[in-house]
């Protein structure tokens, strides 16, 4: 188009942000609802009725596995295999799509796909994987939808190793895709790449960030900032891997393993590589980092900067790794683009790797500063050397590891779809044996009746336990009753001393009946809710009840609520508002901004609320719209008395109220107050209470993948 044809107006919606600004940029401290609005039907191209379940039953699982076994040594012109096999650059694809993971908030990991979009698409950590998941297209092209994008950049991954010579632990499918990016999962507040303002005293990383900088996957290869001290490289290695789950053994199995393929790319100036995807133009169709440094691909390579490969063989599983690190002192050197990295001091012949064009060519291998943590840091270190001795232990090590890396992110093993899923229970999957669905329900119901329970109490319990649960990792939840045991029980937010004596009534009843508590827990905070709102509240029946042994204790510690807004409950220490924390703790539950609405009105109704704080009727034993009522009663004025606190004083009755910004942003807030006038209002009486049944029994459920 020419210049003199453009029309000097504005149209159009904001369809960037250049084009127009935006509410969030008017008002930055403006709760950002649209953590709750996403991922809906309209940004999914699939047809409602779609089950990737069911697809994937219909797949060719073996054949898939031979195409992509295939594919490995199908090198590309527009983007050649390094020494002829993908292998490695595979292993990082997978590795940089689970490697997000977090225990903090369970959030990231390679349970959606989300590698396709931005940020992490772009993030200087994952260079030129945008080829890695272009390589993969006509594979996923040829099994459609019976193979989700999820699912295959993992699965790939377990193909390249196997290829490769090295052992797995098996693969479970089931992953769905999202057709748009997490807006939800905080990456860090820096505003440049490689950015680094999330430390606090000394090094103590900002929670549930799991990453040394802005962009990173884990740590910076060369160092912290860049500072190629190998100790100090453990010391952010065993906290970033930490926060992905892992523990030390679990950590050098990973680093060691891993290193064991492929190599690094440096092969010469940085700065002739072009922008990232999501700043490319527009003709290089979603690729970024169009190099021009000679061919741009192959040998000459620019990717992290580092060049070289760690092993003589980087295409075969073997100890080279260790034989590498033990076998030689190293030195402090640059790569051809100036990266830190360590070579080996008179590398004999049969050591040198082959050149990734030409494999008459030998060049010198090399270790990253992180590489010799493994090494420096008397921890790992250990493990390095019990590995080095024992082959077979570090081959077993590793594929637990990978397996665990891989889905750590996916919740229960009942989920896992596949042949390959492996027989074995591991702890960290959160076990539960399977319940009984054909329990007496009615005798359980006589059984609470004359138990005294008050209504609070009931729902407050199935809450507490049922709302565990976090759709990131699809971990928590009412199944398997955990709430009685350590950690839990003891959180403070659970008042325990209560909880205790509640669970031990509900121990008695689940005797008598013959169920599990789990399922008299939610039977009775069910049932209580279909007291109060006179109304039938589904239940499903099936629930077991984990023991000890099936809790790793420490791995639950982080399910623990820093904050609940349903309960009116915050720690001190939090510094985020109270009902930010809502809306964290509402999208980890896979709530609408509408199911948060109506389940804090109602649940404020029947008394669940610390110390009446949003409680304004005292009569808690029926579910009623009276919060909304209150909460946009022009009559009553509210005043701040206190660090989030607030008292209401209405005008034509006097009467006082208490109550926390939690509760007031259902009236201050323009779109929450938008929902609660749906509630308050005259003619939804019914319509309040369905819903609010409808979003029970869904917290309820979140976690019953035993049977959806
Ligand atoms: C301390 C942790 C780690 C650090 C600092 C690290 C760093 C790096 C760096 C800088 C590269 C070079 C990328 C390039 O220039 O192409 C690389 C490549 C690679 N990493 Fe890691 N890594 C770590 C852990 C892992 C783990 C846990 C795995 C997998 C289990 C892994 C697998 C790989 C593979 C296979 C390659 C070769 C890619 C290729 O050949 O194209 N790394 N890593």
């Amino acid at each position: 188009m020419s210049k003199s044809s453009k029309c000097p107006m504005i149209h159009g919606a904001i369809t960037s942000p250049n084009a127009g600004r935006t509410n969030q940029e008017w008002w930055p401290e403006q709760l950002n609802l649209g953590i709750l609005h996403q991922h809906d039907q309209k940004s999914n191209p699939m047809d409602a009725d779609f089950d990737y379940k069911k697809e994937f039953e219909k797949l060719d699982y073996f054949a898939l596995k031979d195409d992509l076994n295939k594919l490995m040594t199908d090198s590309k012109d527009w983007w050649p295999a390094d020494y002829g096999h993908y292998g490695s650059f595979f292993i990082r694809m997978t590795w940089h799509a689970a490697g997000t993971y977090r225990t903090g908030d369970g959030r990231g990991g390679g349970g959606t796909g989300s590698q396709r979009f931005a940020p992490t698409n772009s993030w200087p950590d994952n260079t030129n994987l945008d080829k890695a998941r272009r390589l993969l297209w006509p594979i996923k092209k040829k099994y459609g939808n019976k193979i989700s994008w999820a699912d295959l950049f993992i699965l790939t991954g377990n193909v390249a190793i196997e290829s490769m010579g090295g052992k797995t632990f098996g693969f479970g499918g089931g992953r769905n895709d999202i057709w748009s990016p997490e807006e939800e999962i905080n990456w860090g507040k820096e505003k440049t790449w490689l950015g680094n303002e999330r430390y606090t005293e000394g090094r103590t990383l900002t929670y549930p960030l799991a990453a040394v900088q802005m962009g990173l996957i884990y740590v910076n290869p060369e160092g912290p900032d860049g500072n190629p001290d190998p100790k100090a490289s453990a010391i952010d290695i065993r906290e970033t891997f930490g926060r992905m789950a892992m523990n030390d053994e679990e950590t050098v199995a990973l680093t060691a393993g891993g290193h064991t393929f492929g190599k690094a790319h440096g092969a010469g100036d940085p700065a002739l590589v072009g922008v990232e995807p999501e700043g490319a133009p527009i003709h290089q169709m979603g690729f970024g980092w169009k190099s021009n440094y000679k061919s741009g691909k192959g040998r000459d390579t620019i990717t992290s900067g580092i060049e070289g490969a760690w092993t003589p063989n980087p295409t075969k599983w073997d100890n080279g790794y260790f034989d590498m690190l033990f076998g030689y002192e190293w030195e402090l050197v640059k790569s051809p683009s100036g990266a830190y990295q360590w070579q080996p001091i008179n590398p004999k012949e049969e050591d040198l790797a082959p050149d990734a064009e030409d494999s008459s060519i030998k060049v010198t291998t090399i270790m990253t500063t992180a590489d010799m943590a493994m090494r420096e840091d008397p921890e790992y270190c250990k493990i390095s050397k019990r590995f080095q001795e024992n082959p077979e232990e570090f081959q077993d090590a590793f594929a637990r590891a990978w397996f665990k890396l891989l889905h750590r992110d996916m919740g229960p093993k009942c989920r896992y779809l596949g042949p390959e899923v492996p027989s074995e229970d591991l702890i960290w999957q959160d076990p539960i044996p399977s319940g009984d669905s054909n329990i007496d329900i009615e005798k359980i119901k006589e059984l609470i009746l004359e138990s005294d329970l008050t209504i609070s109490e009931m729902v407050e319990t199935a809450w507490a336990s049922a709302s565990t649960f976090r759709n990131s990792d699809l971990r928590g939840g009412a199944n398997g009753s955990r709430i009685r045991l350590e950690p839990q029980v003891n959180w403070e937010v659970n008042n325990s001393e209560n909880l205790k004596r509640i669970i031990s009534i509900y121990e008695n009843i689940a005797n008598e009946s013959k169920s599990s508590i789990a399922d008299v827990i939610v039977l009775a905070g069910s049932y209580a809710v279909e007291k109060a709102a006179n109304s039938p509240v589904p239940f499903l029946a099936g629930r077991g009840d984990a023991s000890e042994e099936q809790t790793d204790a420490e791995s639950f510690a982080v399910l623990e609520p820093y904050a609940d807004g349903f309960r009116n409950y915050k720690k001190d220490f939090v510094e985020l508002r109270a009902e930010e924390m809502l809306l964290d703790k509402s999208q980890l539950l896979g709530l609408t901004a509408s199911e948060m609405t109506v389940l804090l009105g109602g649940l404020r109704s029947l008394g669940i609320g610390d110390i009446g704080l949003g409680i304004f009727d005292e009569n808690n034993t029926q579910l009623t719209n009276d919060f909304f009522d209150k909460i946009l009663d022009t009559d009553i004025q509210w005043e701040k008395v206190g660090d989030e606190l607030y008292e209401g004083r209405c005008l034509k009755t006097n009467s006082n109220y208490k109550a926390t910004a939690v509760d007031l942003i259902f009236g201050s807030n323009s779109q929450l107050r938008a929902i609660s006038e749906v509630y308050a209002s005259d003619d939804s009486s019914s319509k309040f209470t369905q819903d609010f049944i409808n979003v029970w029994v869904k917290v309820m459920n979140a976690d019953r993948f035993d049977v959806t």
